[in-house]
């Protein structure tokens, strides 16, 4: 089976790409590297031992989208990873995020239409859940206008899905990632922050390869057993796979509804002192940090209730705190030696 990554050049894309080989799908991605970096596809190949085959384009441009498709017959399903993910960048630029993450959907949406590829898989994000007034958050939690541009993309797309799918025969399925992070075990993938990350992981870890002075830790007055904010962080190995699982259930028939959503994450909280603590123990380091105000926009705490992954979807998390905090190093210094 045929299927197109979009955006799988990128952090989350790749170790899906990864997986979906080792599963035995043929895949083809395409990219523009936009947030990414050509090595990555080489590190595919060398994680796979398969060969690749890649397109850099703009998923927003139609008409190369759409010749893409001419050429390549009988695309069975696509994953669509290619957004743009700052959230507060979003805040600065609302339009250009509208643009990227809405106008790829609406294309890839209409290829599907266009080509009868069937079925859709989408990057949604815990985002929607905003600070949920009752934990943990299941699928049926209410989904609140998002603080962010981002956040609203990720709703609107979700929306935008589900119409589609209710109008078509296209089978829809929507994963709400938690906190993706960690890196492959090869140390070959991982994350590639451009600048200052803005995710906790990647700043720890830069902060440890002296990149970075001191990791600020926004808030040490919330509602928590620490003081700090909770997450449920989620290996992207683990998150990868989550994935595989989808889209076997999609294009194997076994969906309850022809419009789907789910929670990948662990269903295990923790706050940013305790990843701090398990960054250090994993790793034999000590970091360099403070607390500083909290972040405009942060919720206090939010962790998934896993059980529909776990029981309809057939997924489920393996990797803990350690493996995240330990891949992630890992990842980080090999990084350094390039
Ligand atoms: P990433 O930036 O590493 O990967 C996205 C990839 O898409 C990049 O390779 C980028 O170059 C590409 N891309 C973006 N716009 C494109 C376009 N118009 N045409 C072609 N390629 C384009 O991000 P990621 O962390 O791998 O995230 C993947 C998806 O998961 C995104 O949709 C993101 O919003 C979503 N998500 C991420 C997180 C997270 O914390 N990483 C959490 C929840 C949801
Ligand atoms: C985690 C915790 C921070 C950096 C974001 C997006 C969400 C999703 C995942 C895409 C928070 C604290 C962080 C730092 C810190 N992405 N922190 N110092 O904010 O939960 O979620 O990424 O969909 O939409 O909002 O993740 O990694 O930024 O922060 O103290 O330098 O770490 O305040 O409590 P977040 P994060």
């Amino acid at each position: 089976m045929k299927v197109l990554v979009a955006g799988g050049a990128g952090y989350i894309g790749s170790h899906t790409v990864v997986e979906l080989l080792a599963g035995g799908f043929d895949v083809v991605i395409v990219d523009n590297f936009i947030n990414s970096e050509p090595f990555i596809l080489d590190n595919i190949r060398k994680v796979s031992g398969k060969s690749l085959s890649f397109t850099e384009l703009d998923v927003t441009d139609k008409n190369a989208l759409f010749s893409f498709f001419e050429k390549e017959k009988d695309i069975a399903a696509i994953i669509h990873f290619a957004a743009l993910k700052a959230v507060g960048e979003s805040g600065h630029q609302p339009l250009r995020y509208y643009q990227n993450n809405l106008v790829s959907l609406f294309n890839l949406l209409e290829c599907a239409e266009k080509f009868n590829v069937g079925n859709f898989l989408f990057s949604s994000s815990a985002t929607v859940y905003g600070q949920a007034e009752v934990l943990p958050v299941t699928e049926q939690s209410p989904v609140i206008a998002p603080e962010s541009p981002y956040g609203n993309t990720k709703k609107i797309a979700e929306e935008i899905i589900r119409d589609v799918t209710k109008a078509t025969n296209l089978r829809g399925i929507c994963l709400r990632y938690f906190n993706p992070c960690g890196a492959h075990s090869s140390a070959l993938l991982g994350e590639l922050p451009r600048g200052v990350p803005n995710n906790l992981v990647p700043y720890i870890t830069q902060t440890a390869a002296g990149l970075r002075q001191k990791l600020s830790i926004y808030g040490n007055d919330y509602n928590t057993p620490d003081g700090t904010a909770i997450r449920d962080y989620i290996h992207v190995v683990d998150l990868a796979k989550a994935h595989v699982t989808a889209l076997n259930r999609m294009a194997g028939g076994k969906q309850k509804e022809q419009f789907e959503i789910y929670n990948i994450g662990t269903g295990v909280g923790y706050s940013v002192l305790q990843v701090v603590k398990a960054f250090e123990e994993a790793n034999n380091l000590k970091l360099n940090y403070e607390f500083a105000p909290r972040r405009k926009g942060d919720t206090e705490t939010l962790y998934a209730d896993t059980t529909l992954a776990n029981n309809e979807l057939g997924w489920k998390a393996e990797l803990g705190l350690n493996d995240m905090m330990g891949s992630a190093w890992k990842w980080q210094e090999g990084l350094a030696k390039t």
